[in-house]
């Protein structure tokens, strides 16, 4: 997703250097090209060449110096960056932005750029909440393109608790790619279920499926990347949060669809990845079921056809379903759309590698209500969510 932008990353003297390497990794993973500013400071905390191996850039301290690069380099690399994210920002650095102080790479290459700037204040709770620092912070956040993240309150380096830890690594990756994310779905409501459900027979056991909710979380982030506003009904998973989604954690099919029905109103775009048990225990044991015959019949009863009752109603919205198949699958998948009047449904073929449950990647056919499909090769299942929003957007 970051592939053809271009990042500088400011770090300052805080304590919190050793966490911007990991951000330099991250980004390069996702295919950034990194170029890292120190302040001289910063230098006693991480070598210069700790980013540099990394980066596979050289590092920029000494404004005046020789250059490494490009002569006036900090013009050039100014006018080359996407972004620039400044982590740890010092209470130092935050005064120079702020009062448009230039003495060194990083406070004069602030000053040459034009592109949106991303500043992650990091330091001690006193220091952070002394009346010059936050004046320092208002002045710089009502200046154009300066976006400011929240330090958060937890121990500090002295072991003090307060307010000043700089957030982790890959807090800061997912404001960056959101920052740097086009917003063509502002606006816009998504209401997404994803993950499996728990039909319980007693207390303490159920009957489920292996979803992992992952392509359902990765659709939540990219639509949240992309400027919407997303809600997610999420059945019971164990995999990170999403970042800017709202989360509603439901356990059972019934609870899913009455969380789906409550937000229903509110939504533009309906997407249904979650694997819904078909069917529930028709009776749950007040107490744990003890082990004592050598067979045990559990009688079952439907669960309600979300999707289906959700499209029926749809009106002006867009309604997306998921099936997951193991035979017969594009001729389930129409049938499907017709019945529960879809505006086309993702089809996974679960019995081959790569597709499907637990896995990060997916191989997907969109099947549309005329019997015409598009399919796609093998991909991640974040490129399978970029996809489907953007046929949805489309549409
Ligand atoms: C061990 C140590 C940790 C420090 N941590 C921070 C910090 O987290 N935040 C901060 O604003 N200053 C911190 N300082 C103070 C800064 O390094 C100092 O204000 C310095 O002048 C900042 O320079 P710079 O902004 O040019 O990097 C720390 C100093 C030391 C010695």
């Amino acid at each position: 997703m970051l592939a053809g932008k271009t990042i500088l990353l400011g770090v300052s003297g805080g304590i919190a250097a050793y966490k911007s390497v990991e951000l330099v990794r991250l980004l390069k993973k996702e295919g950034a090209d990194v170029y890292v500013i120190m302040t001289e400071h910063a230098t006693k905390f991480v070598t210069p060449l700790t980013f540099e191996s990394l980066s596979g850039n050289p590092v920029f301290t000494d404004v005046v110096g020789e250059y490494k690069k490009y002569p006036v380099e900090h013009i050039v690399l100014s006018e080359k960056a996407d972004l620039m994210v400044v982590a740890p920002a010092t209470a130092n650095v935050i005064a120079k932005f702020a009062n448009g102080i230039a003495d060194d790479y990083l406070s004069t290459t602030n000053l040459a750029l034009t592109c949106p700037r991303l500043i992650c204040p990091a330091m001690n709770h006193n220091m952070y909440a002394h009346p010059a620092t936050q004046a320092n912070l208002k002045r710089l956040d009502s200046y154009d393109n300066y976006q400011l993240m929240e330090p958060k309150e937890g121990r500090l380096a002295t072991g003090i608790v307060g307010k000043g830890r700089m957030p982790e690594a890959i807090e800061i990756f997912n404001e960056i790619k959101y920052l740097l994310s086009p917003k063509d779905m502002l606006g816009k409501t998504v209401l997404i279920t994803a993950g499996p459900t728990r039909e319980h027979y007693d207390p303490i056991r159920f009957l489920s499926n292996p979803s992992t909710g992952k392509m359902g979380y990765a659709i939540a982030r990219k639509a949240a990347e992309r400027g919407a506003r997303v809600i997610l009904v999420s059945g019971p998973v164990s995999i990170e949060l999403p970042p800017k989604v709202k989360v509603v954690s439901v356990n059972t099919a019934i609870e899913m669809r009455e969380a789906a029905i409550k937000y229903f109103d509110e939504t533009d775009i309906f997407i249904g990845t979650a694997a819904v048990a078909d069917y529930r225990p028709k009776n749950r044991a007040a107490e744990k079921i003890k082990k004592g015959a050598d067979t045990l019949i559990l009688d079952l009863e439907k669960n309600p056809d979300i999707i289906a009752e959700l499209g029926q109603n749809k009106d002006q919205r867009i309604v997306v379903g998921f099936a997951a198949e193991t035979n017969n699958g594009f001729s389930y998948a129409l049938e499907k759309i017709k019945k529960k009047n879809l505006d086309f449904i993702v089809l996974n073929d679960v019995a081959q590698k790569g597709a499907g449950f637990g896995v990060d990647t997916n191989i997907v056919k969109f099947v549309f209500p005329d019997g015409t499909h598009e399919e796609f090769p093998l991909m991640l299942k974040e490129d399978v969510a970029t996809k489907i929003l953007d046929q949805i957007m489309k549409l």
